[in-house]
C-alpha cells in the first residue's frame, strides 16, 4: 500500500497539473482585514454553493461515519450543541465566537426560543427569516470581549473559528472572564498533530497549503492548546478526536474536486474567472483529507468548563 506521504506528492502534482494555484503562496500572513474579504467573498459562491444552503460554514460529521448523497451533516454541530442545551436547563446565555452567517444560532434559537443567543463575528450577517429569533451579532475581533460583562454567560462556543486566532491564550482568558462559574466552553476545531519544527518536507507542504488557503496565519499543534486550557483555568469535560466521524466526509470533499476537474478546458476557464480566494480554497479542502488520514493534522470535539 503507498505511504500517506506518497500520495500527498501524487496528489500535489495532480491538483497542480489540473489548474494553477502558485498565488495562495503569495502572502505569508492575514490581517484581519484580508479575513473578512476572504469570508465575503466566498461565503455565497463557495460555502452555500458546494456546502450548506443554510449557511454554516464547517464540515459535515455524522457519528456513524457514513456520508450519502443529499443529506445536510453540517447540522451535526448544532444538533450536538442542542443536546448540551436540553440536558442543562438553566442554560439561558449563549455566546457564539466566530458566527459568520448565523446558521448555527438559527438552528439553535428556533429549537430554544427561550434562551438568548449573541454572535461575534468580524463579518457577522444572519438571514433575513432569521430576523425574529432571539439572536444579536456583534461585529467584532473575539479576542476582545469587552462588550461582555464577567461571569454573565453560561456556555460560549466557537465552531472552527479558533483557527484563525494567533493569541488563543487570549481567548480562553477571555472566555473565562464572561463565563459563569461551571460554565460550558466548547469547541470544534482542526490542529496540526505533530509539533511544527517537527514536521518533515512534505509535511509542511501540506501544513503550508492549509494555512495558505483558508487564510490561517498559523494552523496550531493540538499540544499548545492543551496548554491554553489548564493555564486558563478550564477543566476537559470531553476530548475526542473525530477521525471516523469525519474522514468520509473529507473523502467525498476530494472526490467532488477530482470530478469537477474532469470539466476540463470548462474547469480551467472557470478557474480563471471566479475570484482567487474560492479557487484557493480548493486545495486545502483537496488536502483536509490527505492530512487527517495520516494522523498529520486532527479534528477535535472539546467540552470545557470554567473552573
Ligand atoms: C469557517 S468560518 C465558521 C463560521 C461559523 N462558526 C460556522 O460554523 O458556520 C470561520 C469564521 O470565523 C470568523 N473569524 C475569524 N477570525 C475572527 C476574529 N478574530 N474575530 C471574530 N471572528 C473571526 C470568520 O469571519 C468566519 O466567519
Amino acid at each position: 500500500m503507498e505511504s500517506s506521504k506518497i500520495r500527498i506528492i501524487k496528489n500535489l502534482v495532480w491538483l497542480r497539473s489540473k489548474f494553477n494555484f502558485d498565488f495562495i503562496f503569495l502572502k505569508d500572513s492575514f490581517s484581519n482585514e484580508d479575513i473578512k474579504r476572504y469570508y465575503k467573498k466566498t461565503k455565497y459562491l463557495f460555502y452555500r454553493l458546494v456546502g450548506s444552503k443554510n449557511g454554516e460554514m464547517h464540515i459535515g460529521i455524522s457519528d456513524d461515519g457514513i456520508c450519502k448523497k443529499g443529506v445536510n451533516y453540517q447540522d451535526y454541530h448544532p444538533k450536538k450543541i442542542s443536546e448540551i442545551l436540553n440536558n442543562n436547563s438553566n442554560i439561558n446565555n449563549v455566546l457564539e465566537l466566530g458566527c459568520g452567517q448565523g446558521a448555527n444560532m438559527a438552528y439553535l434559537a428556533k429549537k430554544h426560543p427561550k434562551v438568548k443567543f449573541q454572535g461575534i463575528d468580524l463579518y457577522p450577517s444572519l438571514d433575513k427569516k432569521n430576523h425574529n429569533l432571539n439572536i444579536s451579532l456583534i461585529k467584532g475581533d473575539y479576542h476582545d470581549l469587552s462588550m461582555i460583562e464577567d461571569n454573565s454567560i453560561d456556555m460560549v462556543y466557537a465552531l472552527e473559528t479558533l483557527c484563525y486566532s494567533q493569541n488563543k491564550n487570549q481567548i480562553f482568558k477571555e472566555v473565562n472572564r464572561v463565563l459563569k462559574p461551571n460554565g460550558i466552553f466548547i469547541i470544534y476545531d482542526a490542529y496540526l498533530n505533530k509539533n511544527r519544527k517537527n514536521l518533515s518536507e512534505i509535511e509542511e507542504i501540506a501544513a503550508k497549503l492549509i494555512e495558505s488557503g483558508y487564510y490561517l496565519n498559523e494552523f496550531e499543534y493540538i499540544g499548545n492548546i492543551t496548554k491554553y486550557i489548564k493555564d486558563n483555568n478550564f477543566q476537559i469535560v470531553k476530548e475526542e478526536n473525530m477521525k471516523n466521524k469525519i474522514i468520509n466526509h473529507l473523502k467525498d470533499y476530494q472526490d467532488r474536486i477530482k470530478k469537477v476537474s474532469k470539466l476540463g478546458p470548462l474547469f480551467t476557464f472557470l478557474c480563471k474567472i471566479f475570484p482567487k480566494e474560492i479557487i484557493g480554497n480548493i486545495v486545502p479542502v483537496f488536502f483536509m483529507f490527505d492530512t487527517i488520514e495520516m494522523d498529520l493534522s486532527v479534528y477535535i470535539y472539546h467540552i470545557l468548563t470554567k473552573k
